[in-house]
């Protein structure tokens, strides 16, 4: 797999200005939730991290700052980088992921729990609810929203048009409008715990024009 994956603990994280630029770091001075703060400036550190080491620059060479709908967009010394690329941040943990050989990419970490049954029918496509455990469940949610951000839509669709189902993912409505728009790429779901207690979706979307 040609995914490259950058985890970043939280309570570890350097002082913002060693690693952000004067534009992020305003942004960064924005954002009021000591919480938010972290994640955004650990999310920030990994993909960074992932993208100094691709292009053989520093961290400070690298911008990632979020357009009108929350989405990042970066550039390499003020070049666009039109790489593959998400970010995930769950209970004191950032993911960042960048594939070079795909034309997009989406990944989401979430906790395992046991959530709400309102939850559950609230979010999820009767079809996809193949099983009632909790990690089937939790591995369901992250494909869900890995795959709304591989779209570049994230939640802004409605979640029962984007379906998971056996790890094959069907489109409705908005959302088969906006795959529509990206040249349908073939999509890879890959689910793992990544850490303990956790489970964690990459999906891979490739149109085959790339190479
Ligand atoms: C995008 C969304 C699926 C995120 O899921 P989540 O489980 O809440 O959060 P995660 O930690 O897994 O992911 C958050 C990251 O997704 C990325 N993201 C946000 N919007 C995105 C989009 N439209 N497409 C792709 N990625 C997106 C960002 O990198 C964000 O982290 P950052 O803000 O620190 O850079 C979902 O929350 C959503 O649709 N939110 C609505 C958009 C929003 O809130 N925008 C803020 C406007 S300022």
């Amino acid at each position: 797999m040609s995914v490259q994956i950058e985890v970043v603990d939280l309570k570890t994280l350097p002082p913002s200005r060693e690693v952000l630029t004067a534009k992020e770091q305003l942004y960064y001075e924005t954002l009021r939730v000591p919480k938010r703060r972290s994640e955004w400036l650990g999310g920030r550190v990994a993909l960074k991290k992932l993208i100094a080491k691709a292009e053989k620059v520093n961290l400070k060479q690298v911008e990632v700052l979020p357009n009108l709908e929350g989405k990042p967009t970066i550039t390499v010394n003020g070049n666009s980088w039109e790489y593959a690329f998400s970010i995930t941040h769950s209970h004191g943990v950032a993911v960042a992921a960048i594939d070079l050989q795909a034309d997009f990419i989406g990944i989401d970490l979430e906790k395992i729990e046991h959530r709400i049954d309102a939850w559950k029918t609230g979010f999820f496509h009767q079809d996809e609810l193949t099983d009632d455990g909790d990690d089937f469940l939790t591995a369901l949610w992250t494909q869900k929203e890995a795959v709304v951000k591989l779209l570049g839509t994230g939640l802004s669709v409605n979640s029962f048009d984007v379906r998971c189902i056996n790890g094959q993912v069907q489109f409705y409505g908005a959302a088969l409008e906006v795959y529509n728009k990206l040249s349908r790429p073939q999509i890879t779901l890959t689910t793992s715990s990544l850490l303990p207690g956790f489970m964690f979706t990459i999906a891979v979307g490739k149109t085959g024009t790339r190479f």
